[in-house]
């Protein structure tokens, strides 16, 4: 068991010129609010911002990124999707950051909102191209999740450090005082992350859309936004399981019984 708030943060990858940061989590589930996990890519001295998340996280998250870069460094925000536990805190941010915010065009007249939002500084991802290139000359690539749960759904992979941020996709709920930082048990994870994708992932078929591609991807880590993270073997056997998995309308009937 891992006590996230005394950690500030964990590097999942480190090279001369990138690094992949885990930001943290909170330590305990506030009663009625779903724990999430952030993290921050930094290329050249330049930061990426992944689902930061809503207001109440904010002052967490902002000490979280400030340990390792400047916020007047963080030059693009990527949101996977429009969920308030994602995106809620998009006019504090772009108040503290000079960063560009990506997201589906589906999203983009919803954000508001939120809060005021300068148009000009929030991206269409189906407008800007498939990559993202850092300033090392690494690029991240938009992966296409619709459906997954939100229908305008976008995971991130940073081909550098080989780690797929996933957003809800991957994501788990543990009961409190239970949370790990890596599920490397994948057996023993299923129950954590079970209830989550049945309910929220349209169907059994998007779910192979999306595993097909991540498996020509084939990424060492998956970063959820939720949960706990998977390496090493647990990459693989969450891929499978997820492949097969009979999700949302694959079992409407027991969404609509009783
Ligand atoms: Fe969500
Ligand atoms: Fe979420």
């Amino acid at each position: 068991m891992i006590n996230t708030s005394d950690v500030g943060g964990v590097v999942l990858y480190s090279d001369a010129d990138h690094k992949f940061i885990w930001l943290g989590a909170e330590s305990k589930q506030k009663s009625g609010v779903v724990q999430t996990m952030q993290y921050l890519i930094i290329d050249k001295g330049k930061g990426i911002l992944l689902d930061p998340g809503g207001v109440h996280l904010f002052p967490r998250v902002v000490a979280s990124v400030s340990r390792y870069i400047n916020l007047d460094d963080i030059v693009t925000i990527f949101f996977s999707h429009q969920d308030p536990d994602v995106s809620s805190g998009i006019a504090l941010w772009l108040g503290v950051t000079q960063a560009s915010i990506y997201i589906s065009e589906l999203w983009i007249r919803f954000l508001p909102h939120f809060g005021i939002v300068d148009p000009v500084r929030v991206k269409p991802i189906e407008k800007t191209g498939k990559f993202l290139t850092l300033p090392s000359g690494a690029r991240m690539q938009f992966i296409p999740s619709h459906f997954m749960h939100s229908p305008g759904n976008y995971s991130l992979y940073d081909e550098r450090s080989r780690i797929l941020f996933s957003g809800d996709i991957g994501g788990g709920v543990f009961d409190e005082g239970k949370e790990e930082l890596y599920a490397d048990d994948f057996q023993k994870h299923i129950p954590v992350i079970e209830g989550f994708h049945k309910r929220l992932i349209a169907s059994n078929a998007v779910a192979r859309r999306w595993v097909d591609i991540v498996q020509a991807l084939n990424p060492d880590i998956i970063a959820p936004q939720h949960g706990a993270i998977f390496r090493g073997a647990s990459v693989k056997a969450f891929l499978a399981w997820l492949s097969t998995l009979q999700c949302g309308i694959d079992l409407l009937d027991n969404w609509y019984k009783e």
